[in-house]
Formats: structure tokens, sequence, C-alpha cells
């Protein structure tokens, strides 16, 4: 059969884009396992406890709770991509086994539309008995944090309701938008993001068993990108290896459209050393080439001032205007007509000496 050339772009809530070629494509769509197995943040999800990295103290917390065979409302909180859903997941197998499926029941918080639905959904769901031993369901709440305050009071009077056959595992990026009365519900679990020697781990995992090579470039690549997060990591891995089975610093910057930090470096050399034009012209040609908007970039160029070797204060001062010019941008201003602000300020932070 002959593979089409053309590629589909499947979009990953708000990350990165992953490439499937067509045909696979249409074919997945026909059975789902398929799909699964072709998405790699699902084919390397782990199943298991043992398979979850990082989350130490956490992990083994949730592991006595299954021993038990009870536990309280969960609150897991952290950034994208850390393991939250995978533990809760990892939780309702090691609880249910072959029933797990039948047991949970996963809601996502910002696209169900308003909590009647939720509290209906969960209703009834936890009005029929579980199957199995375990007294009671998983109601697994993702984004619960997007939820209005009035919305989480009723939450909390739904968890109240039916907390015997049926306890809520929320996820949220942020504890603090959680009203305190669930926060005092629940067992509270904070995710950090991975670590360096975590992050190699799962990539060389992947590499061997996707059979694709990784030289050291690619694999710093592809930490910087996906800084911490596992599911970009899977995702920019997943596109590079669909374009070929060699991943270098490269691919890896092309697919994850991040400009490499060199270029970025060479543009705050240019404007710190007062050479506005060629600053002006490098940066123009880096955002036309990774196809970056004006905020990515400010992104790249705060990150670059932290490492500068400069003074202290002058630091400061960049990091300030990055501050800023981040702002106008949000508010709509001129892209373009800021960066160059945003150069001229580093110039004249680099000329006083
Ligand atoms: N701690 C981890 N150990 C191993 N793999 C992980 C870990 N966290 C995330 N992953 C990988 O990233 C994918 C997405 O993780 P997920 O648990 O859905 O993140 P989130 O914290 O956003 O819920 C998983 O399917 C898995 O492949
Ligand atoms: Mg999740």
């Amino acid at each position: 059969m002959q593979l089409l050339q053309l590629k589909i772009v499947v979009a990953t809530p708000s990350r990165n884009l992953l490439q499937i070629p067509v045909e696979t494509f249409i074919l997945a769509l026909a059975i789902p396992q398929f799909m699964e197995s072709m998405i790699w943040t699902e084919k390397y999800r782990p199943n298991d406890f043992s398979e979850i990295m990082g989350q130490d103290e956490i992990v083994a917390r949730a592991k006595a709770f299954v021993k038990k065979g009870n536990m309280p409302h969960l609150l897991l909180a952290g950034p994208p991509g850390v393991g939250k859903t995978t533990l809760s997941l990892v939780i309702a197998k090691q609880l249910y086994r072959d029933e797990w499926r039948r047991n949970i029941l996963e809601l996502n918080a910002s696209s169900e539309r308003g909590i009647d639905v939720i509290r209906n959904t969960v209703k009834d769901f936890a009005r029929t008995k579980s199957i199995g031993d375990v007294p009671f369901k998983i109601c697994l709440l993702d984004e619960a944090d997007s939820l209005t305050k009035e919305a989480q009071q009723a939450l909390r009077r739904t968890m109240e309701n039916y907390t015997a056959t049926c306890r809520f595992i929320l996820l949220a990026n942020y504890s603090s938008k959680i009203i305190e009365p669930i926060q005092s519900r629940c067992a509270v679990f904070r995710f950090k993001p991975l670590g360096k020697a975590q992050l190699l781990r799962i990539i060389d995992k992947i590499a061997v068993n996707e059979k694709i090579k990784v030289d050291e470039k690619g694999k710093n690549a592809i930490m910087e990108v996906s800084e911490g997060d596992c599911r970009r990591l899977e995702n920019v891995m997943q596109s590079c290896a669909a374009v070929s089975d060699s991943i270098t610093e490269e691919t890896v910057y092309s697919v994850a459209s991040a400009a490499k930090p060199k270029e970025i470096k060479e543009v705050i050399a240019l404007a710190l050393g007062n050479r506005f034009t060629e600053a002006r012209n490098k940066l123009l040609e880096t955002m036309l080439n990774h196809g970056l908007a004006g905020l990515d970039i400010i992104k790249h160029i705060q990150n670059e001032v932290l490492s500068l070797d400069i003074e202290s204060r002058k630091k400061m001062r960049l990091i300030e205007s990055c501050g800023e010019i981040e702002f106008r941008m949000s508010e709509g201003a001129d892209e373009f007509v800021q960066l160059e602000a945003l150069l001229s300020r580093f110039a004249i932070v680099g000329e006083k000496s």
C-alpha cells in the first residue's frame, strides 16, 4: 500500500501538534484501540504504580489506599503532563482490576456545560452500585479549577451527598483556585514537574521501543522544549519520529517550532552590543523561520536573559522590560513594534557600562 504524503494535523489541547499520516489516521478512527496505541501519550501511559516516575511520596500513599481498599476524596494539583490523570487511572485499574472502566466516570469541568450537567451525570453514575468488592465508584473531574466558585459550592454538596458511593478525584493546575471547603474534604497531593533524570529515562525507553536514534543534543532539545511536561515530551518525540527515525536538535526545534536558544542568544548579543539593525533582522528571520509569535519570542528572550553574563541590576532592568512588553502584546499592541522597542531597550542597557 502506498502511503500518501499528506499529513493530517491533530491538535492536542493547547499543546504541540501531532502529525499522523492520513491513512493511518482513517484506520485509527475505525478502531479505537488502534488509535490509543497510535498516540504515544496513551501508548506510554503507565499502567502500574511502579512505572510512574517521580512523585514518590504521592505514589506511596496512593498505593496504601489501594491496599486498604479505601480512600478519601483526592485533590491532585500540579502543572500539565506530570502524571495526575495517570495516577488516577492507575488507582482505578489497581482497585477494580478488570472492571475499572465500569467503575470510573471521567468528566472535564471546562468542557461539560455547567455544573448542572456534572451534577446530573454524577448523580446517575453514583446512584448505581459499584461493580465488584469495592463499595464506591470513582468520579474523576479534570480541570476542576476552571469551575466558578458557585459551581464549586454545588460540587461540594454533590461530593457530600454521594460520599458513601462515590469518591471524587479532582485534578487542577492550581490548588489555590479550589475553594477551601472542598480542599479540606480532600487529601491534597502536589505534583512536581519531572526532573532531568526522569525525563531522560522516558526518552530512552521510547527511543528503544520505537527503534529511533536520539543524539545527546537532540535529547537536550526535547527536554528544553517540553519544560518538564511529559505529554509535550512524548508529542514532540512522536512528531519528530514521523519525520525521521533519527532525532536531532534541528528536528526537535523545527517540530516544536521553538527558536533555538542559539538564535535568540545571537539576537540578544547583537542588541546589547548596540548593533540594532542586525539584531532586528536576525529576530525577524528567526520569527519567520520558526513561525513564532511575539509572545513566544518574549518567553525565550526572558529565559535567556536569566543566564546572561551581565550585572544583576542590568538583568533586572531587562526582565522588567520583558514583562512590560509582554503585557502590551497581550493587550493587543503590534508585536513587531513592541519587539523593536524591547531591542532598543537592550541596546540602551548594553551601552551603559
Ligand atoms: N510521572 C510520570 N511518569 C511517567 N510518565 C508520565 C508521568 N507523567 C506523565 N507521563 C506521561 O505523560 C502522559 C500524560 O500524563 P498525564 O498523567 O495525563 O498528565 P497530567 O498531569 O496533565 O494529567 C502520560 O500518558 C504518560 O505517558
Ligand atoms: Mg490530565
